[in-house]
């Protein structure tokens, strides 16, 4: 096996070199020299001024009028489904996940001691009948479902419209919650997404999350639950952090009063089309027939599957042995462990890498059948 990474496809990060780190640094200065925002943030959705700022930025984010009453202030994406989940359910109920779908989430609600099932996700969002059919086996247990519906980590599908008002017609008809992850929702590279299901949502059932992380800055862990007045005083109870870090949530709440964010939000844009169209040429290049793999059109990643019979654990490793690591499609499912798909991450590495990995690869997976 390789002792060195040569080309690493399996981290799922932003790529540093987006972050605007003079202008961050500039209102990381003017903070710490001459604002209070050193101190406790005191209120645990957050400072009026960053609720402000984050219900402007979630308005022009989603298209969506928002006021300071529907936004909690987070610590990133992770940590709203985390205090979403607390607030929703107790020890015994039901979390459906898509299958698969991020693995850290399930991980996460996993410590709120529910049972975590998943149901599969087709190419145009989740299987509505197999959702049923797990909807009748749980009943009343099902208070939460988590969809990650605009370029869906790992697969990078999106949602349809129809699917999305399905979805909430089941909502409403089984009493649950839809917990909606907009983590890639502004990043795609062609056509933009359907409108967010809280848009279409009439009586209050959906509670959509996402942060700055993958459009400024990981380290600066702020995010947003963005949801009804009702549903926001109940979440914000369990806010168990003790408040998002001021001086975080002021830098951002900088960020977006200087008029700047959208700006940044079009240089992501730009910046991961690029990589993901290298990627996608390079595996039109270089990928034998076998493998089953489209181009997603937004977010971070590319899955693709391996032919009937063959182990997706046995490629990586295959690549592995070339200094090449792969994300195994095995550890996104909450239940069954399917084994036949492979993530791969275009976001994180050069456009150069990419383009030489993927030869790499592809010279490794000729190799194998
Ligand atoms: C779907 C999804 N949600 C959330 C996160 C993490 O978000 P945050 O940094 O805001 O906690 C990720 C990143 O890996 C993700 O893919």
């Amino acid at each position: 096996m390789a002792n060195t990474v040569l080309y690493d496809f399996k981290t799922g990060y932003p790529d540093l070199s987006l972050i605007p780190r003079e202008r961050i640094d500039q209102f990381m200065h003017a903070i710490m020299l001459h604002s209070d925002a050193l101190q406790y943030a005191g209120e645990l959705p957050g400072t009026m001024r960053a609720r402000t700022q984050i219900a402007r930025l979630v308005a022009e984010l989603y298209g969506m009028p928002t006021s300071v009453e529907e936004i909690i202030v987070t610590t990133g994406a992770l940590s709203s489904a985390d205090t979403t989940c607390r607030a929703l359910t107790q020890p015994g109920d039901v979390v459906i996940v898509e299958s698969p779908t991020f693995f850290f989430a399930v991980t996460i609600f996993q410590m709120s001691r529910v049972q975590v099932v998943g149901v599969p996700i087709r190419s145009d969002g989740i299987d509505l009948e197999a959702l049923e059919r797990t909807l009748k086996e749980y009943g009343s247990r099902v208070k939460l479902f988590y969809a990650i519906p605009a370029f869906h980590n790992p697969t990078g599908i999106c949602y349809s419209v129809e699917n999305r008002k399905a979805l909430l017609a089941l909502a409403e008809r089984h009493n649950f919650t839809i917990l909606e992850d907009v983590t890639y929702q502004p990043l795609y590279y062609g056509a933009a997404p359907p409108p967010i299901i809280k848009s279409f949502d009439t009586s209050g059932r959906v509670v959509t999350i996402a942060s700055v992380s993958k459009l400024v800055m990981p380290a600066l862990r702020v995010g947003w639950v963005y949801a009804t007045p009702p549903m926001i005083a109940t979440i914000q109870r369990f806010k168990g952090d003790g408040g998002t870090s001021m001086f975080n949530t002021e830098v951002v709440s900088a960020y977006i009063e200087s008029g700047e964010f959208g700006a940044q939000i079009e240089a992501a844009r730009r910046f991961y089309a690029r990589k993901h169209d290298v990627m996608a040429a390079a595996m039109d290049r270089h990928m034998p027939d076998w493998l089953n793999w489209s181009a997603p059109g937004g977010g971070y990643f590319i899955w693709a599957s391996v032919p009937d019979g063959m182990s997706a654990v046995s490629v990586i490793q295959a690549a592995q042995a070339h200094g090449i690591e792969i994300f195994p499609g095995a550890a996104s499912y909450a239940d069954v462990k399917d084994d036949s798909h492979l993530r791969l991450c275009f976001a994180y590495l050069p456009e150069q890498t990419i383009e030489e990995g993927i030869a790499a690869l592809g010279k490794v997976l000729q190799g194998l059948r």
